[in-house]
């Protein structure tokens, strides 16, 4: 049997047409990327790995196949649209056993050929999903027990046992395409669980697309993660109240930033720069925000980082009394907010983040191989958040 740490590398027509097929076999749990031509010919980087070709390549009027390696000719898979028999018998002839006449490649058809050429890898993928299912329950659960020993007092233990939930999500992340951890996240039963990791997820691919080091990633990704245990001081039924908050509900829950604060002081782990982001978070540029209206020279970077973070998760979540805002509806309300409220360096910069969820989602959507989410689309009562709420957002625009 063929060993079988072995990446797939994907070469399509369009740069589109491979992430969608990387994006695919990542999903599925395979190490998989975009083909890189080495001089002459399809390079890879270990005997074992495996190259998928898929298109029709035709230049000026004739079809021109990529140059194959000559080493890897048992390691191949074409899929040529419109094949002609002699082109099948010469790359028969060639060597070539994976072959098949199809325009638009399905990623079970990729898997299907893979598991007749390397059953290993098909089998350590579906250990991959697994292992990804285990750390997404993780997360959610962790979330869940995390407010609930918050609210019974533990903070101490709570903070202990947040430990294991803030690796899994780093790893999820770092395992998976972004499309799988949305789509896992997205159908969380509890909102509170849903709105953290997004945010924490968020806040890694900008401090990704920052160029941060481990470090600043790490204080960041750390404060974004704490951000809103000061909901958990906060009723249930204003936090789940699935309409509109009046005004006292929302001077109520306004006060999570305080506790939030208060919380995390009360340990040596988190006192310091991560509880004044969770004081800080909905602090704005022009004085606006609160608690206490802070001004731009009093709002530091790493606050604004989150605050960008904090309200784009916010706007693009499932929530029982909101459907979820498309990503470039969510980012003009960004905008909106550019230069008065939010920095408007950063919010710039946050299009690319914006832009790989977009073309993340639009991927998800047209591959059919997306594995399920792990529960269907829960209806219940998410926990609101200021920023998600319309009427709050123009209270402030
Ligand atoms: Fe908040
Ligand atoms: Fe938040």
């Amino acid at each position: 049997m063929q060993k079988s740490d072995a990446t797939v590398h994907i070469l399509a027509e369009s740069e589109e047409e491979s992430c969608r097929l990387v994006d695919g076999l990542r999903s599925l749990g395979f190490e998989a990327d975009a083909a890189i031509k080495a001089g002459n010919c399809i390079g890879c980087k270990q005997r074992n790995d495996i190259v998928v070709v898929a298109g029709r390549f035709y230049e000026q009027g004739r079809r021109r196949l990529p140059p194959l390696c000559h080493a890897n000719r048992d390691r191949i898979i074409v899929f040529l649209a419109d094949m002609r028999s002699e082109e099948f018998g010469a790359l028969y002839q060639a060597g070539v056993r994976h072959i098949e006449t199809i325009g638009k490649v399905p990623t079970d058809n990729i898997v299907y050929h893979l598991s007749q050429m390397d059953p290993e890898m098909v089998y350590r993928a579906s250990k991959q999903r697994a292992l990804r299912a285990d750390k997404s329950l993780v997360i959610e659960q962790g979330a869940l027990s995390f407010f609930k020993k918050l609210r019974d007092g533990a903070v101490d233990t709570a903070i202990e046992e947040t430990e294991q939930q803030r690796r899994a999500i780093e790893d999820l992340v770092a395992m998976s395409p972004m499309s799988v951890w949305l789509d896992l996240f997205q159908n969380y039963h509890d909102g509170t669980a849903q709105h953290c990791s997004l945010v924490t997820s968020f806040t890694l691919m900008f401090a990704k697309a920052l160029g941060f080091g481990e470090r600043e990633t790490g204080r960041i990704y750390d404060a974004a993660f704490f951000h809103d245990v000061g909901k958990a001081m906060i009723p249930l039924e204003i936090l789940d109240k699935p309409g509109r908050l009046d005004s006292h509900e929302w001077d109520v829950m306004k006060q999570h930033v305080l506790f939030g604060h208060d919380i995390l002081m009360r340990d040596e782990r988190t006192a310091g720069e991560i509880a004044r982001l969770a004081r800080d978070h909905h602090e704005y540029l022009d004085g606006t925000g609160y608690p206490n209206g802070a001004t731009a020279a009093g709002i530091d970077d790493p606050t604004r980082i989150l605050t960008i973070c904090d309200i784009f998760a916010a706007l693009v979540e499932k929530r029982s009394y909101k459907s979820p805002k498309k990503p470039e509806e969510a980012y003009a309300i960004l905008k909106s907010m550019a230069g008065t409220k939010l920095d408007p360096d950063l919010v710039s910069l946050f299009e690319r983040v914006v832009d790989d969820y977009d073309a993340a989602g639009r991927r998800a959507r047209a591959g059919k191989s997306f594995p399920p989410p792990m529960r269907p689309p829960s209806d219940a009562a998410g926990s609101p958040d200021d920023a998600t709420r319309p009427a709050m957002h123009r209270r402030t625009a």
